[in-house]
C-alpha cells in the first residue's frame, strides 16, 4: 500500500509504542492512587507534562491532557464562551477562520444556535489565508475568544498566526476582560515553531496521531491566568480543569512523538514540491489549491482539484490499486457535501467536487510519487471520458 493521507493520521513509531508498554500491564496503576504503582503512573504522567511543555516554551500546569484535538477546541471555545456568559456576564463574540477543521467551526455554530452567542466567520482569501486587517475589523467589545487554526488541514495554507495574536495582544490594551487567542496547532505541529510565546497565544489545540502519537489523546494549552469554565465534572484531575482519570500509556506516547517531531520538514517539503510538479505538467486542467508560496504551505500537504470530475471516483480508482489519498478532511469523505474550505476560497460547488488531498509522511518516497504518477493520469483521463460535464 501506498499512504498518502498522513494528514488524516499517522500510524505510531516504533519508539512511541516502546515508550507507551510499560504503562499498560506493568505499571497500570491509576495516578491518583498514593501507593507505589499509582505513583509510577503519576510520576510518569508528570514528566511527560514536563516535557510536553518544555517542548511548546510552556510551563506544566498549563497543559490540560485531553482526549485529543476536538476536545480541546471544543474545552477552548465553550470554556472561554461560558465563562464571559456565566462569571462576566457578558455575552461573548467568537471570531473564527471560515476554513477552521470542524471540531471549531461546528462549535461555534453549536454556541451561536442554542446559546445565542455571537460569531464572526472571516473571510480567506483565494489561497487560503486570513488578511490580518479583517481581524482587526471583527473585533467588538464584547470579543471573548479569537481562534485561527496554524495551518490548514486540507490546503495546507500556513495562518500568519504571528501578527495575527499582535493585532489581539493590542485590542487588549486597556481592556478588563482580555481576549484569548487561540490556535488550532494539530497539523503544523510536527514540522512549525509552535513555541506559544513566539505565536503569542493564550490557547493551543494538539492530537496525538497526526506526528506518530497515537489516537484518542490530545493536549490543550492554556497560558496561566485566561479564564475559562472546565466542561467536563466528575473528578479532580488536570487540577480541576478535565476530570477524568488520565490515560498515561497514550499521554506518555503523545509526549514521545512530540518530542520526535522532525521541525525542519525540509525533506518533506522536497517531496511535496515533486508530487506538484508531477502532477501539474503531467495531468491538463488541474488546479493546485492553497498558497502558490510555498513557504505559506505546510511542507506535507498539497491540495487539487481535477476539473470535471469527482474526487470520490479518483479516490476509489486509487484505493483499488492500493494508494490512499483523501478529499478534504477525513470527516467530509464519506459525504458528498463539497468542502467549507474550498467554498470558502470561492471555488464552486463543481470544482470544489473534484478535490483530492495527498499529504505525505516519514514513510514516503520519491518512488511513491513515481508509482502514484504511473497510474493518475490515466485515472484522470478514463473519467473524465465518462464525465457528463464536458
Ligand atoms: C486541523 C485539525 N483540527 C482538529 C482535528 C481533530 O483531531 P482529533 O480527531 O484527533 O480530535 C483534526 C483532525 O483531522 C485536524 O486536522
Amino acid at each position: 500500500m501506498i499512504y498518502l493521507d498522513n494528514a488524516a493520521t499517522t500510524p505510531v513509531s516504533g519508539s512511541v509504542l516502546d515508550a507507551m508498554k510499560p504503562y499498560f500491564s506493568e505499571k497500570y496503576g491509576n495516578p491518583s492512587s498514593i501507593y507505589k504503582v499509582g505513583q509510577e503512573a503519576r510520576s510518569a504522567l508528570e514528566h511527560a507534562r514536563e516535557e510536553a511543555a518544555k517542548l511548546l516554551g510552556a510551563s506544566p500546569k498549563e497543559i490540560i491532557f485531553t482526549s485529543g484535538a476536538t476536545e480541546s477546541n471544543n474545552l477552548a471555545l465553550k470554556g472561554v464562551a461560558f465563562y464571559w456568559s456565566q462569571v462576566l456576564d457578558v455575552k461573548p463574540h467568537i471570531i473564527v477562520s471560515s476554513i477552521e477543521h470542524h471540531s471549531v467551526l461546528d462549535v461555534a455554530e453549536y454556541l451561536e444556535k442554542n446559546f445565542g452567542f455571537e460569531i464572526t466567520k472571516l473571510p480567506v482569501s483565494e489561497e487560503g489565508i486570513v488578511d490580518p486587517k479583517e481581524l482587526e475589523k471583527s473585533i467588538r467589545e464584547n470579543t471573548a475568544l479569537v481562534s485561527i487554526m496554524y495551518g490548514n488541514n486540507e490546503i495546507g495554507s500556513i495562518q500568519p498566526i504571528g501578527e495575527l495574536s499582535q493585532i489581539v495582544r493590542k485590542a487588549n490594551e486597556g481592556r478588563e476582560n482580555k481576549i484569548t487567542f487561540h490556535t488550532d496547532a494539530v497539523q503544523a505541529f510536527q514540522y512549525l515553531d509552535t513555541n506559544v510565546n513566539d505565536l503569542d497565544v493564550g490557547m493551543l489545540s494538539l492530537t496525538g496521531h497526526k506526528f506518530y502519537g497515537p489516537k484518542g489523546v490530545g493536549l490543550l494549552y492554556v497560558r496561566d491566568g485566561v479564564k475559562f469554565l472546565p466542561q467536563t465534572q466528575g473528578g479532580s484531575q488536570e487540577r480541576k480543569r478535565r476530570a477524568g482519570t488520565e490515560n498515561v500509556p497514550y499521554i506518555v506516547g503523545m509526549v514521545e512523538a512530540m518530542k520526535n517531531a522532525n521541525k525542519s520538514g525540509k525533506e518533506i517539503s522536497v517531496l511535496r514540491d515533486y508530487l506538484v510538479e508531477s502532477i501539474t505538467k503531467e495531468i491538463p486542467d488541474v488546479v493546485l489549491t492553497g498558497p502558490k508560496d510555498n513557504t505559506k504551505r505546510l511542507p506535507h500537504i498539497a491540495g487539487f482539484i481535477f476539473k470535471k470530475i469527482e474526487g470520490e471516483s479518483i479516490l476509489i480508482n486509487l484505493d483499488l490499486l492500493g494508494i490512499a489519498a483523501s478529499s478534504g478532511s477525513a470527516c467530509t469523505s464519506g459525504s458528498l457535501a463539497s468542502s467549507h474550505v474550498l467554498t470558502a476560497m470561492g471555488y464552486d460547488d463543481l470544482l470544489a467536487h473534484g478535490s483530492i488531498r495527498f499529504s505525505l509522511g516519514k514513510m514516503n518516497s520519491r518512488d511513491d510519487v513515481d508509482e502514484l504518477m504511473k497510474h493518475l493520469p490515466q485515472i484522470v483521463e478514463k473519467l473524465r471520458g465518462m464525465s457528463p460535464i464536458k
